[in-house]
């Protein structure tokens, strides 16, 4: 009887788990051989689930305790060498099938890219993403990712200060952004449409706001995107006070890695920076009515007065420490300029 209920229990399970909807549209090469696994996964998992479980359930109410048995101990057993190596060997044959199932698809959709394919540096900071192609109009950093549909990527992925993860649910596969080296992977997008980017590993208070898009475009329509987005990187920066404005703009869209100091365009629109990440207000738009002192101190202590809509703690509160004064001059200067259009 125990038998029968696991088959019929296994098989529904088995239904109901292959009918259910988990996963996003499949977006790249490498979705389809991911989501065959995880079926192969669940055909072999349901029934060990349902076995254990019938096999607990009916042992509890065949040899619960009846009135009369509460100074009855159980018999003395000394174990089963049989029953033992049988419950070694067949878990091990299982996890050894699937494990080496694993490996042979990751090595399969991981091979070399071939010469020549595009690389995407993907760089991760605390809390945003941005990504660094070659283009034929020349090299492109942008908050937003762009892909052209059907041709091979190679993301080279890095972060400037904590443990991220580059995640783009609809590609599947996901890697951590590890500080000091380079991950990576390949695959090839295989749908037009913007798709989510998500970081995938806590990395601090702001984690949850850390995602962007990518969108994934026919060929032509990326060469003229990314063409647009290669002429705005290169237009010329403000002119005036040449030395102190390069500080300010470097503090502005690269931040202080040295020392950990986070990016203010990592999270901030600011059409003069080219900088176009949501996660914290649009500079161009909240700042109009402050002078200098006001960015200042905005800057150095920026949970004192919140943009409605957003949230307190987001914004990193030492930018006292991470950058010298000099720096935070010259980021104020910078800021200063570009919102209310001097220079
Ligand atoms: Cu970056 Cu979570």
């Amino acid at each position: 009887m125990l038998l029968a209920i696991s088959v019929v229990a296994s098989v529904v399970g088995i239904i109901f788990m292959l009918a259910l909807d988990w996963f996003p549209e499949q977006g790249s090469s490498i979705a389809a051989p991911i989501d065959t696994f995880w079926d192969v996964l669940v055909v072999v998992s349901v029934p060990i689930f349902v076995a254990v479980t019938a096999m607990m359930l009916f042992s509890i109410w065949r040899w619960r305790q009846r009135p009369g048995e509460e100074d009855l101990d159980g018999p003395p057993i000394h174990g089963s060498t049989k029953l033992e190596v049988i419950w070694t060997i067949v878990p091990t044959v299982i996890i050894a099938a699937l494990t080496t199932y694993a490996a042979i698809l990751l090595v399969d959709i991981q091979s070399a890219p071939a010469k020549g394919t595009r690389v995407v540096n993907v760089n991760g900071v605390q809390f945003a993403w941005d990504f660094e192609t070659k283009t034929a109009a020349g090299p492109v950093k942008s908050a937003k990712l762009y892909l052209p549909i059907n041709e091979p990527v190679k993301f080279n992925v890095r972060s400037a200060d904590v443990i991220h993860d580059f995640w783009v649910p609809a590609f599947r596969l996901k890697v951590d952004a590890v500080p000091g080296i380079t991950t990576t992977y390949n695959l090839t997008p295989t749908k037009l449409g913007t798709f989510e980017v998500v970081c995938a590993e806590l990395c601090g208070l702001g984690h949850a706001y850390m995602r962007q898009t990518v969108t994934v475009l026919t060929a032509e329509r990326y060469a003229t995107v990314m063409a647009g987005l290669a002429k705005q990187a290169g237009a010329p920066a403000p002119a005036a006070g040449a030395s102190t404005d390069a500080v300010g703009k470097q503090m502005f869209v690269a931040g202080n890695p040295a020392t950990g100091a986070t990016a203010c365009g990592a999270c901030h629109t600011m059409k003069a920076a080219g900088t176009t990440a949501t996660t914290g207000p649009n500079l161009d738009e909240i700042l109009q009515a402050d002078d200098a002192a006001g960015i200042m101190e905005m800057i150095v202590n920026p949970n004192k007065e919140i943009v409605a809509g957003y949230s307190k703690g987001i914004m990193p509160a030492n930018y006292a420490t991470t950058m010298t004064k000099p720096q935070l001059d010259a980021l104020v200067k910078y800021i200063d300029q570009s919102v209310h259009g001097e220079g």
